[in-house]
Order: structure tokens, then sequence, then C-alpha cells
């Protein structure tokens, strides 16, 4: 084959590779643990490729806004405080409910105008479900379009209750999402003993895969929520994760694992407890390299492959790739990924 017939963007230099081509994506968010925000705490925190300002009001009602006051600019992060259900910048007193609405001026005579009409600072609709707060994200501030899911294995007292885990990644969500369909490494790089046998499907914003007949069955709900139960002697666990884009090049992945409440020595408890901390990593005579923790190493340093070469041994990465574009605004457009 001469040089001219060889294609040359298949092997293009990955000097010309972009780590992260991809936008924050659509979708509900977590941002913090419930237990951990008291009524009345204003925090710092940064998220979607920016910072936001997590309050909690005296009623209990959190909210995310953006730090900079409407008004004259200042940081309602730095010296802001909770009043009722209102965060109150620091600088003028002005206060925001947790809407963005601004709900008191004490020194105007008469409010402006604009707002009896709008919102004035720019806020994410919150949530709270699982003992988790929750955000959505939409670059051009559309409302949600889909709900978070039910699940009991996280709120009922018939679970255990939840041990949580945290990494930090420096990658792109997608690129951490894209395991979920990525049946060979699971032999290769987790260890397992054979490449699972998937069956899966796209449906809207959802994503389901069952693995092994029910030894591993995932659901997605966008691109940042995702349970999965594993089953083994009769007998499952559940990780819920849900990883946050930090920037566009980092990550954080976040989990819980739980499992039902069986009599305490049983069997099913001592199976229960072990397929956890096999998740974690924590299982006597196991490499400690943990669940996750083993896909680190390849995260935090490939580049995405926007032209990848497969095998028919692949799962299926490119439609997960298309399905996944559904998260960004005007995805079909961008050429890149
Ligand atoms: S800058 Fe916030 S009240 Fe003036
Ligand atoms: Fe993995």
């Amino acid at each position: 084959m001469s040089v001219q017939e060889v294609d040359q963007k298949v092997i293009m230099g990955s000097r010309h590779l972009e780590r992260c081509p991809f936008p924050i994506p659509v979708g509900w968010f977590f941002v913090a643990y419930s237990d951990s925000l008291a009524k009345g705490e204003v925090r710092n925190i940064q998220l979607f490729d920016q910072e936001w300002v997590l309050f909690r009001g005296e009623s209990g009602k959190p909210g995310v806004t953006d730090p900079f006051c409407p008004h004259l600019g200042a940081h309602l992060g730095h010296g802001g405080v909770v009043v009722g259900d209102n965060i109150r910048c620091p600088f003028h007193h002005w206060e925001y409910d947790a809407g963005g609405w601004c709900k008191k001026i004490p020194y105007a005579s008469k409010m402006p105008p604009i707002t009896e009409r709008q919102p004035i600072l720019r806020t994410l609709p919150v949530q709270e479900k699982y003992g988790l707060i929750w955000a959505w994200h939409h670059p051009n501030m559309d409302p949600p379009t889909w709900d978070l899911p039910e699940i009991p294995d996280m709120d009922s007292s018939d679970y255990v209750k939840p041990h949580r885990k945290s990494w930090p990644i420096n990658t792109a969500i997608q690129e951490l999402a894209e395991n979920g369909v990525d049946f060979p490494h699971l032999k290769f790089l987790h260890g397992n003993p054979t490449i699972p046998h998937a069956e899966y499907r796209f449906e809207d914003h959802k994503y389901f895969v069952n693995m092994d007949h029910g030894a591993q069955v995932g659901e997605s709900y966008g691109p940042g929520l995702n349970i999965f139960r594993f089953s083994r002697n009769g007998v499952s666990a559940t990780m819920v994760s849900y990883t946050q884009p930090i920037t566009r090049e980092q990550s954080m992945m976040n989990m819980s694992f739980t499992h039902k409440r069986y009599p305490e020595g049983s069997q099913e408890a001592t199976v229960a407890e072990h397929i956890v901390k096999h998740m974690i990593g924590e299982a006597e005579g196991e490499d400690a390299a943990g669940f996750e923790s083993v896909d680190l190493v390849v995260w935090n340093n490939k580049k995405y492959r926007a032209r990848p070469v497969l095998c028919d041994g692949d799962g299926p990465i490119l439609q997960y790739r298309s399905w996944f574009k559904k998260f960004y605004v005007d995805g079909d457009r961008l050429n890149n990924i």
C-alpha cells in the first residue's frame, strides 16, 4: 500500500487529539450529601465548569445560585448569609430566594420593576432524593425534561446504610460513562474471568444493561445517575453512582454501596458484605485495587479517539456515544465527538 492510500485520519498522531473535546452535559447531577449541609449553611462549590453557591434555608430548602450578585457583583459565598429561606448578599443586603427572585432591598422605596417580573439571579432547579442534593444543569437554563427515579435501595429501611466513596478523576464524564458499555475491559482490566454476555437497550434519557443473565444489571438516567445491582447465590448488592462534571477535564466519581438487611451473621449477610467489599476493593485476599479504582490509571491518562478502530468483540461504543450526544446542546452538530 502506498502512503497515499493510508487513511491519515485513522493514524492521526496523538498531538492532534484533544483529551476532552466535550461540553458539560445536560442532566440531573449530584451536588452534595443532604446530611452534610446544615440549615443556614452557605458553601462555595465548583461544578459544571464554574463556581456556585450552595445554601440551605432555615426551613430546610436547599438552593444553588450563581455566585455574583446581580446588583454590583459581590460574591454571595464570601460573606453572604442565610436569612429565612433567602441568601443575603454581604455588600448591600439584597436578598434572593432559591429560585433567584430578589425578595428584599432594605433601602429601596420602590423595588426595581424587573424584580417583580422575573428572577434576576441565576439559580439551578434543585431537589433532594435518596439523601443526596441534586441540581439540573442546562447551559441555556431550560427546565428539567425528566425526573429522577425512585431507588428503594437508597431510601428504604430494608437496606443497610449506604457506604460512600468518591474519587477525583482527570477526565470528562463521558469517558467514565463509556465504561458502562465497554464489556471486554471488565475481563482485561477488572479481572473478570470472562467477557460478560450483555443485553442492553437505549431509551430516551435511559440506558439499561443486563450482564451474565442477571448477575449484573444496570440502569442509567442521563449522564449523572447510574444504578448497578450485583447478584450472587440469590443475594444482591447495589452500587449507585453519581458522577459530577467539575470542569470539562475533571470529574468527581461518587458512589454509594448498599444491600438488603439480612439477619446478622447469616450466610446472606456474609455474601452481601463480600460483594460490597469486593466492589470497593476491601475484600480479603483480593488485590486492593478496588472495583473502580483500576479504571483510574486509564481514565487519568487517556485521550479521546473520536474515530476509534473497533473489533467485533467490542461493546456498542458508537451507539453509546450517539446516545450520549443527546445530553449536549446541539450535540448532533459537534463533529469532533
Ligand atoms: S452587590 Fe449584592 S447587594 Fe449590592
Ligand atoms: Fe471499569
